[in-house]
């Protein structure tokens, strides 16, 4: 079954934990939109790795990684990462470029982009990740962007030599490819980065990333056309964290916030910056899980609140004065400033995974069946129903 994943919050709720649990059952795992922003952990065989713009599949021998057209790509910064992974998994650096493939239309962020994310951030302050996404995108839109085709032609160059030559044979229109392997019967995966709320489109604007981060974007960044998508799953923790400027009506007091933040280890994977802390924004779930088109939930990170005898829910807000319960009256723009949580206390879990209440009171909520739990950091954390 062709599956997406994409991240239901603000990102960093676990997908790349899920991802990896599931990694068996595919023969080819693709991104499609985002770039060095994501930071995806994984345990693999006792060893930490963390990705950004490799799938979390990369760590199988067997298997096939695509970095699709939808993404903007560091060169220095993939080979680093490729460096990286093959020194934690004992491989060759070239074994691990050839199991990949990257798409000759996907942009490449330039030195200039990353200057300029990080010379924005002095007075935008949206708390981008500055590894050059907005300014990457913006050009893309403009039509001046640098495409990784356009450095493969360009043999004036020596900038990109270490790249061009660690994945010679590996830059290719992909779209055609995943579409083949597809009619060959492979099963693939689509991993998506960042989360729904963050989502240039749907999410909280301006304080988004500049992609798509819904199932919508397989279509156009992996040139994979969603009717062929069979599943989708959605990412959730139990409770809210985000990193970066922007609103988070569920955020906690700032002595929970501390308290969360180090029991669920909420540092960002890209940046090292500590992450905010709310409750579950339930009320948010069930949007994203609405315009994502989601059919089956995985909630990561449930050993975070184990033991609480009531575990605070957002299940709406108060805007003006005025109770909104309905998404359809979802809040934009400046309406956000005004939102306030209304909170309901649901039950809790014991330790023993007493767990089920919570759950079906969450599938109800929000109008998808939870699939997939995890209680720990490794892929044995993490159990299917
Ligand atoms: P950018 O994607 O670096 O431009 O950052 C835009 C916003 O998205 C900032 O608030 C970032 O903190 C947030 N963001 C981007 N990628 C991630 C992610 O993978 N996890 C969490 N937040 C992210």
């Amino acid at each position: 079954m062709n599956t997406a994943l994409i991240g239901l919050q603000w990102g960093d709720e676990g997908k790349g934990k899920i991802s990896h649990y599931l990694s068996d059952q595919f023969d080819v795992f693709v991104r499609f939109q985002g770039g060095g922003n994501a930071g995806h952990t994984i345990y693999h065989e006792g060893e930490k790795v963390v990705t950004h713009f490799l799938p979390v599949g990369i760590v199988h021998k067997d298997k096939v990684c695509v970095l699709g057209n939808g993404m903007v790509i560091d060169p220095d910064a993939l080979i680093e990462e490729v460096k990286d992974v093959a020194s934690l998994l004992g491989e060759s650096v070239d074994d691990i470029c050839q199991r990949g493939y990257i798409s000759n239309k996907a942009h490449v962020v330039t030195p200039q982009a990353l200057s300029l994310d990080a010379q924005r951030e002095e007075t935008q302050k949206l708390g981008t990740t500055k590894t050059g996404i907005g300014p990457t995108y913006e050009s893309k839109i403009n039509r001046t962007g640098v495409t990784v085709g356009h450095i493969l032609q360009d043999t004036s160059s020596s900038r990109y030599r270490e790249f061009l030559s660690r994945f010679h044979g590996r830059i290719v229109n992909t779209e055609v490819l995943l579409n083949r392997l597809d009619s060959l019967g492979r099963e693939i995966f689509f991993e998506g980065a960042q989360g729904v709320l963050l989502d240039v489109d749907l999410g909280q604007y301006p304080f988004v990333t500049s992609s798509n981060c819904t199932p919508a974007a397989i279509g156009t960044g992996a040139g994979f056309p969603m009717s062929k998508v069979d599943r989708v799953i959605g990412v959730t923790k139990p409770y809210s964290t985000r990193v970066g400027a922007g609103p988070f009506t569920s955020e906690m007091s700032d002595q929970e916030d501390e308290h969360f933040r180090h029991l669920g280890a909420e540092f960002g994977a890209t940046t090292g910056r500590p992450r905010k802390c709310g409750w579950l924004d339930a009320f948010a779930l069930r949007y994203a899980v609405e315009v994502a088109g989601v059919t089956e939930i995985a909630v990561a990170k449930m050993d975070i609140l184990n033991g609480l005898d009531f575990v605070p829910v957002c299940v709406g807000y108060r805007i003006d004065g005025v109770e909104v319960r309905d998404t359809l009256n979802f809040p934009y723009g400046d309406q956000w400033d005004r939102a306030e949580p209304i909170f309901e206390d649901w039950r809790g879990w014991d330790d023993e995974g007493g767990h089920a209440q919570f759950l079906v009171q969450l599938a109800t909520f929000v109008g998808a069946p939870v699939k997939h739990v995890s209680f720990g950091p490794g892929p044995e954390a993490t159990q299917s129903s």
